[in-house]
């Protein structure tokens, strides 16, 4: 270790094991001090200032997402604090305490922590004026949001069609789609969340408990002629909206949240309507784009945050060491917003 480098001690919310039953996963998370990890050259130490608990953080715990880190593990992908160490490549040392957001899938930390070691290419530099609790959620959703809409556009579809409307990617899709002048049909999953989307301005919302739902959807899919849905639920939720959407439509699965393998994909449309089923995972996204490009999209997102066009909504904060009731809250009611642990 450099010698200008000073030992830190950080507090960690640590993973023993997987564990597929959420309450027994988040009753076996545990508070650890232990010594931050020696940086690598292209890395940052950041001292985290917020972090959320997002759905992929909740399949992470549970053993059931694509990421598995060596055990015992530091859970969260994405957060916001100061950088105050840094490693030795060029691009690690100019970012010396800048506050910045960051998304991170590396073995090395977690952002329920009160430090993290994050590659540099992994921060995102943040405008002074970008709110805390916004900046704890910038790395991951509006960017998510933003390329599905781009992705929409340069297929020509005229409209999107979308589950889990009420969450806060939900919500981005329709300010972002409005803004390109592209319609969105809602779909969410508790009949009290239409009036929730309908007091932000929304339209075309349907439930999918509705017992006219499939016919609904097929109406609206037909004469808005959306020939694309983004869907982050999964199940046979996906079956039901492919076989809404008109004929050479695609749905894009980009989340998991009911849990389950897709279903009731109706085989007929597949073979002769040519309908069909892709993903979409922001980080392939964010892998393809120069920085350059990337930093245009990020000035993009942060204006829009910073005048209050976008704007994640949070519906509590909590010590650290309070994560068990905060994720619990979050679990009970994810539409209210996210919920933020802050370890500082
Ligand atoms: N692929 C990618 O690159 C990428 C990037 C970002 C996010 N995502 C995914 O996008 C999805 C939304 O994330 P978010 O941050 O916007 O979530 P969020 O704000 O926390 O909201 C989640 C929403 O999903 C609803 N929901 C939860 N379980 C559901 C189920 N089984 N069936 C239908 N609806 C359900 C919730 O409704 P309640 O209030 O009723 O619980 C809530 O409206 C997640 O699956 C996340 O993993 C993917």
């Amino acid at each position: 270790m450099p010698s200008f480098m000073q030992k830190i001690n950080m507090k960690t919310v640590t993973l023993p094991a997987y564990q597929g039953n959420i309450i027994r996963a988040l009753r076996s998370l545990e508070i650890k001090e232990a010594e931050v990890p020696q940086l690598l050259d292209h890395e940052v130490l950041i001292e985290v200032a917020a972090a959320p608990a997002n759905p992929s953080d909740l399949a992470f715990i549970q053993g059931g997402y694509n990421v598995k880190k060596t055990l015992p593990a530091i859970p969260g992908f994405e957060g916001c604090g100061r950088i105050v160490q840094t490693g030795s490549s060029d691009l690690a040392g100019g970012l010396q305490g800048k506050f910045v957001s960051f998304f991170s899938q590396s073995d090395r930390g977690g952002s329920w922590s009160s430090h993290i070691p994050v590659s540099a290419s992994d921060c995102i530099i943040l405008d002074k004026a970008m709110p805390l609790e916004q900046a704890a959620c910038f790395a991951v959703n509006p960017f998510t949001a933003y390329a599905m809409v781009e992705l929409a556009e340069n297929t020509n579809s005229k409209a999107i069609i979308q589950n889990a409307a009420a969450g806060q990617v939900g919500k981005f899709i329709n300010i972002l789609a409005d803004q390109a002048g592209m319609k969105v049909i809602n779909i969410v999953r508790k009949e009290e969340q239409i009036e929730l989307l309908q007091k932000s301005g929304f339209t075309n919302i349907l439930w999918s408990q509705d017992e006219n739902f499939p016919d609904k959807l097929g109406n609206l899919a037909n004469s808005l002629e959306a020939t694309i849905a983004f869907d982050a639920v999964g199940g046979e939720m996906s079956g039901h909206i492919l076989g809404a959407m008109p004929e050479g439509s695609t749905l894009y699965l980009y989340g998991a949240l009911a849990g389950r393998t897709l279903s009731e994909i109706p085989a007929s449309d597949v073979i002769f309507k040519k309908k069909s089923i892709s993903g979409f995972n922001m980080n392939e996204w964010k892998e393809v784009l120069s920085s350059d490009d990337f930093e245009k999209v990020s000035q993009q997102l942060q204006e829009l945050f910073l005048d209050g066009t976008l704007k994640t909504d949070i519906q509590a904060s909590f010590p650290l060491e309070e994560y068990e009731k905060a994720i619990m809250q979050y679990i009970r009611a994810m539409s209210g917003g996210k919920v933020l642990l802050l370890p500082g």
